[in-house]
């Protein structure tokens, strides 16, 4: 999973955002480190170990409406456009777009893991003859350039799959929509993967897997510390917590102390009370009516909408027209 922005920086390169984030996030009130930073090598294979498990429904769920409705989606596609797809890594769900939307004439890959998407950008124009496949090195959540073919297209189609905009929260999704419509220009289209609002069951169920995957990937963000920022964290002094918030339609992820103690990062010492937690992530959860609202406000109408039949997941759609005027 590549999807946020600095998932697959080298470590080196950004060791001392890495540092400041942690230190200012662990001399919080209420401990927090970005869920960004769960993906180095060992997080990133966990998380593909994750999407295979039998309690995590959301990337099988995601693929199968994109390969059951995936030809309806494409009719909203016009000859000739280009799919800019947002934090795209390794490309497998925009395989499926691809595939099922003939009538794009080029695909643009955006990560930042440059390495990443060059090497997939060749075998993609090996499956894709007649697809220009352009790919751009970037920070999704800033402003880019889009290569020119790109930007002479008659329409470009935004793809953000993976519910990867549950991330954020719900005021940085929508200064992400508006970034995407600056960058894809008036007349584009955006497509969209969010995870519904469903049952306590379930969600909590997704988070907290009995194969303990899940709380391995969160403990790792603690040995990732220890590793390149001389922590001294004890792993087995640490629990892993997801839980749904109902009134905030969100999953929380903390690492809860089990005991009173001092833990050493990057030279300095933080104190953890027993039960104490430190925020890792939020996924949020949305309706289709709930997204649709936050991208209206920011000037994406909505345009489609497909789910599963359990009514899990959602891909959506949605046109741009310009800002909506202000009060
Ligand atoms: C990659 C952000 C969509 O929120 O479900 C999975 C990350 N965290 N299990 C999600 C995640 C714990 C995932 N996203």
């Amino acid at each position: 999973m590549v999807a946020l922005a600095h998932s697959h920086l080298p470590p080196q390169a950004d060791t001392a955002e890495f540092e400041a984030d942690v230190v200012e996030g662990l001399s919080a009130g209420r401990k927090r480190i970005a869920a960004k930073y769960f993906y180095d090598g060992v997080g990133s294979r966990l998380f593909e170990r994750i999407t295979e498990l039998p309690e995590y429904y959301p990337t099988r769920t995601e693929i199968k409406i994109l390969q059951d409705h995936g030809a309806d989606i494409a009719k909203l596609i016009p000859a000739g456009a280009a799919l800019v797809e947002f934090g795209s890594g390794s490309s497998k769900k925009a395989r499926i777009m691809l595939a099922a939307a003939p009538e794009l004439a080029c695909y643009v890959p955006v990560d930042i893991c440059g390495e990443m998407i060059e090497q997939e950008a060749i075998d993609l124009r090996v499956d894709f003859p007649g697809l220009k496949v352009l790919p751009v090195t970037a920070d999704i959540c800033r402003p880019f350039e889009l290569p020119p073919e790109a930007k002479a297209a008659p329409v470009r189609v935004g793809f953000f799959p993976g519910s990867t905009i549950g991330n954020f929260e719900p005021h940085e999704a929508a200064s992400f929509l508006r970034n995407a419509a600056q960058i894809l220009g008036s007349g584009a289209l955006l497509i969209v993967g969010a995870d519904l609002i469903k049952s306590t069951e379930v969600l909590n169920a997704a988070y907290n897997d009995k194969a303990g995957v899940t709380a391995k990937f969160n403990l790792n963000l603690l040995t990732r510390i220890n590793r390149e920022l001389r922590g001294t964290f004890k792993l087995d002094t640490f629990e892993h917590h997801a839980f749904f918030n109902r009134e905030r339609n969100r999953i929380e992820m903390h690492l809860a102390s089990l005991k009173r103690q001092k833990v050493k990062v990057a030279g300095e010492c933080f104190d953890f009370r027993a039960g104490e937690t430190i925020h890792t992530e939020n996924s949020y959860k949305y309706s289709v009516a709930s997204l649709g609202a936050l991208a209206r406000g920011v000037g994406w109408m909505p345009a489609g909408a497909w789910t599963d039949a359990d009514k899990y997941f959602s891909i959506q759609a949605f046109t741009y027209a310009g800002e909506p005027s202000k009060p």
